[in-house]
């Protein structure tokens, strides 16, 4: 098992880093290396990064788009995001779980996305039947969307935690994708119960 020093010595060294590169957060890294690995953005995608606050996956994803890419990013968090210097960049300011946020972001990506970001975070009381409910909660929101706005074929990235019903949730994404896998970037706390899901190539909702 990991010491809790070199946990420490990592998570100082993925700060220090974003300080140096510009990165608004560490989390940038583990995008970075979700991508490096399973390969899933492109300059001319349609992203939706729901749980942006600060934006440091919405860097990188603005980033891949660079000046050439026909790609969007639409940022959604409860805080504010410093708007990111790109016109491919909307944010929204929201809860992404409300009928009106989901609505509001249907309107914004004005056709289909191609990639959903979700790294959200619930806000943790310590009780465990309440955290688990409310991860529970946000993961059920990012598969509505999903299934709102994603094109056939689309992919979604997203924070899962390791609780009751994270076997369902894995259940449930893989009835809807062609693949579905999960994996822990080196970026990420390897103590946390986080996870990433990598679900790829959705098979489509009626609206398709
Ligand atoms: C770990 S942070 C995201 C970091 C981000 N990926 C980055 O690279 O900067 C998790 C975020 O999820 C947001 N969040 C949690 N629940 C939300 C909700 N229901 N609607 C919108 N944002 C939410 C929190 O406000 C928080 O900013």
């Amino acid at each position: 098992m990991m010491s809790r020093w070199k946990a420490k010595h990592d998570k100082e060294h993925y700060y220090k880093l974003a300080k140096k590169q510009n990165y608004r957060s560490r989390a940038s890294y583990k995008l970075k290396q979700l991508d490096k690995k399973y390969k899933l953005l492109k300059p001319d995608y349609n992203v939706v990064d729901l749980g942006a606050a600060p934006g440091g996956w919405s860097q990188v994803v603005a980033e891949i788009i660079g000046e050439e890419g026909k790609g969007q990013i639409i940022s959604v968090d409860l805080e504010y995001i410093k708007p990111i210097d790109h016109e491919a960049y909307t944010g929204v300011k929201g809860d992404f779980t409300t009928p009106e946020i989901q609505e509001m972001i249907m309107e914004i990506i004005d056709g289909k996305a191609d990639v959903i970001l979700s790294d959200a975070s619930p806000k943790l009381t310590g009780i465990k039947d309440i955290d688990n409910f409310r991860a529970y909660d946000l993961a059920m929101a990012v598969i509505t969307i999903s299934n709102n706005i994603l094109k056939n074929n689309g992919n979604l990235i997203m924070k899962a935690f390791q609780g009751e019903a994270y076997q369902d949730l894995i259940k449930t994404l893989k009835q809807q994708f062609k693949t579905v896998k999960t994996t822990k970037p080196n970026s990420s706390r390897k103590r946390s119960a986080e996870m990433y899901v990598i679900a790829r190539g959705f098979k489509g909702s009626n609206k398709n």
